[in-house]
Formats: C-alpha cells, structure tokens, sequence
C-alpha cells in the first residue's frame, strides 16, 4: 500500500510543480503562459554564446524564462565524478533544457558530460538537421537533410575492459528496444516535418547480428509507416554518395557511432558546426545543443558565432510549439548570414559575437 501511495505521489509531483503550475512532457507552463528553460552555459565560448542567445530571444518577446545551471562534476563519495544534483532538479521541473559546449579531459578527469547528460536524461534520439544557408558560399548549394542517431547505447555504452595486459575489448550494445524507439521516432519525425524518405545506415553485412538487430527493427517499423518512403543502405556507400550528391538524402537514421561520424561530415556540408544545430530527444524531455567544441582559441574574446546554439534554440521553440517565435528569430539570423555584412570571423567576417548579437536583435525588433 506505501509503495503503491508513493507511486501516486510521484504521478502527481510529474504533473503539478511546488507553485502548483501544470507540467506536461517537455513543457512547463507558468500562469502567465511564460515557459521556463534549463540553461547550461557550459565552458570556454558556452557563457558568451548563451549570452547572445538570451539577448536574442528578449529581442524576440519570446516568453521563455530561463534557470542557468553549472555541470561542474562533483567528487562523490565513491571517488567517481557526477554530475550535480542541481541539473537533476531543474530539467525534473522545467522537461527541457538548453546547452553550450562542454570540455572532456582526454584520458583523465571525469568523462563526457553530454553522455552523462544523455544517459541521466534518457535522450535516446540525436537529431541534427542540416539546411544550406542562402547566400553563405559551401560547396554545395541545396542540402536539406536530417540525421537521427541512436543516442544512449552502441560503441559508447561505456562497458571496456582489460582481457589480458594489451588486450582491451569494448562491447557494441544494440537491444531491440532502442532500435525500435530511435526508428520510430525517425518516422514520426519524417511525417511531422513533411519529409518522403526515412534511411536506415548499417553495416549489418559485417556486423550480421548488431547491425542485423538495428536494421530488422528499421524494417518493422518502415512496414507500419508505408505513407514514409523506406530505403536501406550501408554506411560506407552513404558516405560516398554524400560527398558526391547530398542532394538524394532526407532522413536518416543510424546506431550510435556511425551517427557520430556523419552528422559531423553532414554538418561540414554546409558550413560547419559552428552553424548546425542539434537536439537530443527523449521520452519526457530534450535537451538542445551546438555540437561545437568549447573553442578555448577563442574563449573569453567576444569572437565567438553563436548561430549553432541559437538555431539549436530555435528547434526547442518549435518542440516547444512556439513556432510563430521560432521562426522569427531564425529568419532574423539566417538574414544577417545572407546579407554577409555582419559575420563573425568562423564564417569569414570580422564581426564580433557581441556585433552579429545585435544586428539579429536589430532585425527582430525592426521586424515587430
Ligand atoms: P572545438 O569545436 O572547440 O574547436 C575547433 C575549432 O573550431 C577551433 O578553431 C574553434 O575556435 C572553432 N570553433 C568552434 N566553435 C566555434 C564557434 N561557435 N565560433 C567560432 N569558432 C568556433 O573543438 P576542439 O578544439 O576539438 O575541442 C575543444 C574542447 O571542446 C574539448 O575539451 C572537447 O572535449 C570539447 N568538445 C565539446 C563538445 C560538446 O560539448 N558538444 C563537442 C566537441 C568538443
């Protein structure tokens, strides 16, 4: 009977907050209708470029509030790093977050923050859309395509270990459970946003029960969804075919790794990280973030593009259903991009961060 009470109490703590405001997954909304994010400026540009995108979006009348956190990991009693009970308590209330970079110590220290962030929070899905910006000269002109990658298990589930002295071996975890959750929102991510065509990447002719178990899920899921255009194809011939033609690629879904690997050569497509933005999607919440470095080159010299972290914060406004402010902000951005005369120095300009900052704020209020 105390469990099945404390059951309903926890129910209850998921739906109504201390002030009694209403919490739905992966929003939360307060009386006056204003919305209140977790923000995690993170390290070396991370405090600059959230700066920027707060000011951007008060520039915007976009009603989010915001509650700053630091994920400087603390020492436990166990002698491992966590991350700080401050993070759990505010992404408990508030479903959705927005992230800056976060610096990993090579080979010491704690380990990767953003995977502890992803497991902690469960975001099983990783989605990085990657759309040629008009007027900002790539290689390519017209790529629009979008990669999903499983996010919580693969080649980084983390389970190493030492066989004998020069031996290491490192497991690959695929479980049907994953695959089948990270396919189906691929699909229901392709129908949502008016997209045809839903690839699964693979090496399943290699790693036949992996692989094999990934791609059987895809297919599951490909023949309840047949208004969605399924395709299948290795992960190196999807590499070649990128290079030589983006053009052919819509949504694509892919285990952790290989998810890793191509969303990055995606985002190089069209222009780099520094102007790709990403979400990290679970079942109660996401978190939003640029997928750059820290940049410690950088850091602290106001040189910093903000356009990864701000486009980032415009998927949350949309996954937050405020679409009409989403797409202000973005027309704002991808417009002083366009017109080339306001660029931070990553994009071949000799603005400031603090100078592209307030020629957005500039457009958005003279927009109004
Ligand atoms: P990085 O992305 O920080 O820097 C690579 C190059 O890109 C540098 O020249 C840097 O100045 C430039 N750059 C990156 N973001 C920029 C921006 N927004 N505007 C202008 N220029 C930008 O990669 P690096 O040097 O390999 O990593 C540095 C640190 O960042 C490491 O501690 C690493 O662990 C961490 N890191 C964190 C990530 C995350 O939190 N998602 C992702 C990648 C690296």
């Amino acid at each position: 009977m105390d469990k099945m009470a404390s059951n309903v109490k926890r129910l209850l703590c998921q739906v109504y907050n201390k002030a009694g405001s209403l919490i739905l997954p992966g929003r939360q909304y307060s009386s006056d209708g204003r919305r209140l994010v977790t923000l995690i400026p993170g390290d070396g540009i991370g405090p600059e470029i959230s700066a920027a995108v707060q000011k951007i979006f008060a520039a915007s009348g976009a009603p989010i509030d915001w509650e700053e956190v630091d994920v400087t990991p603390v020492k436990g009693a166990d002698g491992n790093f966590h991350l700080p009970k401050k993070v759990f308590d505010s992404m408990a209330v508030t479903k959705v977050g927005l992230k800056g970079p976060l610096a990993t110590p090579v080979g010491k220290g704690h380990r990767s923050l953003n995977l502890a962030l992803r497991k902690a929070f469960n975001l099983y899905a990783n989605v990085r859309p990657c759309r040629s910006i008009e007027g900002f000269k790539t290689p390519y002109e017209d790529v629009d395509l979008v990669t999903i990658r499983e996010n919580t298990e693969g080649e980084y589930s983390g389970i190493e270990h030492t066989i004998v002295d020069g031996v290491v071996q490192s497991i690959k975890l695929i479980t049907e459970q994953a695959s089948m959750r990270v396919a189906e929102y691929a699909f229901k991510y392709a129908r949502d946003n008016n997209r045809s065509t839903v690839t699964a990447v693979h090496k399943a002719n290699i790693m036949r029960m992996s692989d094999g178990l990934f791609l059987k899920c895809c297919r599951h899921v490909a023949e309840n969804n047949k208004d969605i255009k399924f395709r299948e194809m290795y992960l190196d011939t999807v590499c070649l075919n990128m290079v030589q033609d983006p053009t052919q690629f819509d949504v694509l879904v892919m285990p952790n790794l290989y998810g890793d690997i191509l969303s990055d050569l995606c985002a190089g497509l069209i222009g780099g990280l520094g102007v790709t933005p990403s979400g990290n999607i679970g079942e109660t919440g996401a978190i939003f973030e640029s997928v750059h470095g820290t940049a410690p080159d950088i850091a602290g010299k106001d040189l910093a593009n903000p356009t990864a972290l701000l486009l980032s914060a415009v998927m949350m406004l949309r996954y937050m259903e405020m679409g009409t402010y989403a797409s202000r902000i973005e027309t704002a951005a991808l417009s002083v991009i366009r017109d080339g005369k306001t660029l931070t120095g990553d994009l071949g300009g000799k603005s400031k961060c603090s100078q592209f900052t307030e020629e957005i704020c500039r457009r958005l209020k003279e927009s109004e």
